[in-house]
């Protein structure tokens, strides 16, 4: 797929922001722990305020006795694709700042830092993540035993890009590049 016939960005920006995007089509294979590591590596170098780094990433690769738990706690519609990943993270992040245990404000802003970092180095590795917010977090706090102290903030789907015509046929039409608002709906200089 040439992504930049679907995707025109107005302004010069990096081709590797284009090219990522979230496909539902992955091929099944596993991916190496090595592979797996490099893109927490990616996350761990995410900016935070007061570099408190509150991300944290619970997961769980196909084939062992931990899948079937996070696969669980996806809604149907989520399942039907994520069958395919190799891998499934949950990402939690910590509430409170662990030098004062004072209220991190920003501890998801920051968090969502390290999975855009994740999920562009699945991009430069020919891998894919999907972000997903369709699941129960408060299942996912019993079932994975996550403390009070961290909030849930979203499952992902990590794996081997696949075939789109082995997706079930609503999905099949819908397995593209999405496109964007103009900057102008999301910028404004100087007060709102
Ligand atoms: C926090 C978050 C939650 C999302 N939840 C879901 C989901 O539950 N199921 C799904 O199929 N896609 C989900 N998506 C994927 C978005 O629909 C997708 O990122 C968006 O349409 C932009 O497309 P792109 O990532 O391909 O550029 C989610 C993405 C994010 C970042």
């Amino acid at each position: 797929m040439d992504i930049k016939q679907i995707r025109q960005p107005v302004y010069p920006i990096d081709d590797r922001f284009i090219n990522r995007w979230s496909p539902r089509a992955f091929s099944g294979e596993p991916i190496r722990d090595d592979e797996l590591m490099t893109l927490f590596e990616a996350a761990r170098w995410a900016p935070s305020s007061f570099n408190a780094q509150p991300w944290f990433f619970l997961y769980a690769k196909r084939d062992t006795p931990q899948w079937n738990t996070f696969f669980d706690l996806l809604i149907e519609f989520n399942q039907q694709w994520c069958k395919n990943a190799a891998v499934l993270l949950v990402a939690i992040s910590r509430k409170n700042f662990e030098h004062n245990g004072k209220p991190n404000a920003n501890h998801s802003f920051d968090t969502g830092s390290a999975w855009q970092s994740l999920a562009l180095q699945t991009v430069f590795m020919g891998l894919a993540a999907h972000g997903m917010a369709g699941f129960d977090a408060e299942k996912a706090r019993v079932s994975l035993n996550i403390p009070d102290e961290f909030h849930v903030d979203a499952m992902i789907a990590i794996g081997k890009p696949g075939d789109k015509n082995d997706l079930p046929e609503a999905m099949r039409e819908r397995e593209a590049p999405s496109q964007r608002k103009p900057i102008g709906e999301f910028i404004k200089e100087g007060g709102f």
